[in-house]
C-alpha cells in the first residue's frame, strides 16, 4: 500500500495484473516508448500494467498415440473422440480461467458452459496438479492430450528427470488456422506509492527494448512482447502461431464469469 518501498511490480498471467489494479495498488504510466513497444493487445489502455512477454496457453499432445493434425482447436477438446484422454490442471487457475474467459469473448456464455461440460467429460482424471505434471502424465500413459503453457516445455528440456516427460509429446497451437491461439502474458506495473517514479518508469522502458527483450527470450523460453525480438531459436523449432488478438483487458473482464462456469459445471470435482 501507500507505505510500500517498491516502484515496480512484476508479476505472471492477466488476472493477477488485474488484482493489483482492481486493489488501487497502481498508477498509471503513460510513455510513447512503451506504447511502441508493446501492442496495444498487451497493455492496459490507460497504462496501468504492461506486457513483458506472451506464453501461449498450447495443447501438449501424445507423440505416439495422437497424429498429426488430430486436433487443432481449443474446440475440439469438448469432442467425444477424447473421451478418458485429457489431463489439466484445476479449472480455476488463472491460466486456465483465461483461457475459458477468451472461450466466453468468442462464444458467449451458454456455448462455453457447453465445452467446458464436454472437457470435463474427456477428462482421465480429476484435476490435479500444475501443467507439467500433465505432461508427466502423458508420458506414462495416462491421456493423451493435456494443456499447459508453451515455456514449460523448454524447462522440463532443461531437467534431467523430465526431459523424458518432454520427448513424449507435441506442444500445438491450437486456433492457428483460424481465431488465433490464447496469449497471455508476464507484465509489470508502477505501484500508486514509487518512490522513484522517474527512474521506474525508465526502467520498464529499458525492459520492452531489444536488449532487454532478446535477453528474456533467450532465457524463459517466452515470446517476446517486442515485435521487432525473435523468440529463441529453441522456442522458434516449436513451429509459428498465430496469436489471438483478443485485447487482454477484455479476457480480465471476463473471468469472474469464467470462474463461475468451472463452480456451475463442478470442472473440478
Ligand atoms: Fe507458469
Amino acid at each position: 500500500g501507500a507505505n510500500s518501498p517498491a516502484d515496480l511490480v512484476f508479476t505472471v498471467d492477466i488476472g493477477r495484473l488485474n488484482e493489483v489494479v482492481e486493489m488501487d495498488l497502481v498508477q498509471a504510466v503513460n510513455s510513447d516508448t512503451l506504447n511502441s513497444n508493446i501492442p496495444s493487445q498487451y497493455r492496459d489502455p490507460e497504462g496501468l500494467w504492461f506486457g513483458l512477454t506472451t506464453r501461449t496457453r498450447s495443447i501438449y499432445a501424445s507423440n505416439e498415440r495422437v497424429k498429426d493434425g488430430e486436433i487443432t482447436t481449443y474446440e475440439e477438446l469438448a469432442d467425444e473422440k477424447w473421451k478418458g484422454r485429457i489431463c489439466t490442471r484445476s479449472g480455476k487457475h488463472p491460466y486456465n480461467l483465461a483461457l475459458i474467459a477468451s472461450m466466453i469473448a468468442h462464444h458467449g456464455e451458454a456455448e462455453t458452459e457447453t465445452w467446458l461440460k464436454g472437457v470435463k467429460a474427456n477428462l482421465a482424471r480429476k484435476p490435479q496438479g500444475n501443467d507439467r505434471a500433465q505432461v508427466k502424465a502423458i508420458y506414462e500413459g495416462v491421456c493423451d492430450l493435456s494443456l499447459g503453457n508453451n515455456y514449460y516445455l523448454g524447462k522440463m528440456l532443461q531437467d534431467e528427470e523430465q526431459t523424458k516427460w518432454a520427448n513424449a509429446v507435441n506442444i500445438l497451437f491450437p486456433n492457428s488456422a483460424d481465431r488465433g491461439t490464447h496469449v497471455n502474458i508476464s507484465g509489470m506495473a508502477l505501484t500508486t506509492s514509487a518512490p522513484n517514479k522517474a527512474n521506474a518508469i525508465k526502467l520498464m522502458e529499458y525492459l520492452t527494448g531489444e536488449t532487454a527483450q532478446t535477453m528474456y527470450a533467450e532465457q524463459n523460453f517466452e515470446y517476446p512482447v517486442n515485435p521487432a525480438v525473435q523468440p529463441s531459436e529453441l522456442v522458434a523449432s516449436w513451429g509459428e502461431f498465430k496469436a489471438d488478438q483478443l485485447p487482454l483487458a477484455d479476457i480480465a473482464g471476463l473471468r469472474k464469469a469464467a470462474a463461475k462456469l468451472v463452480d456451475k459445471v463442478a470442472f473440478d470435482q
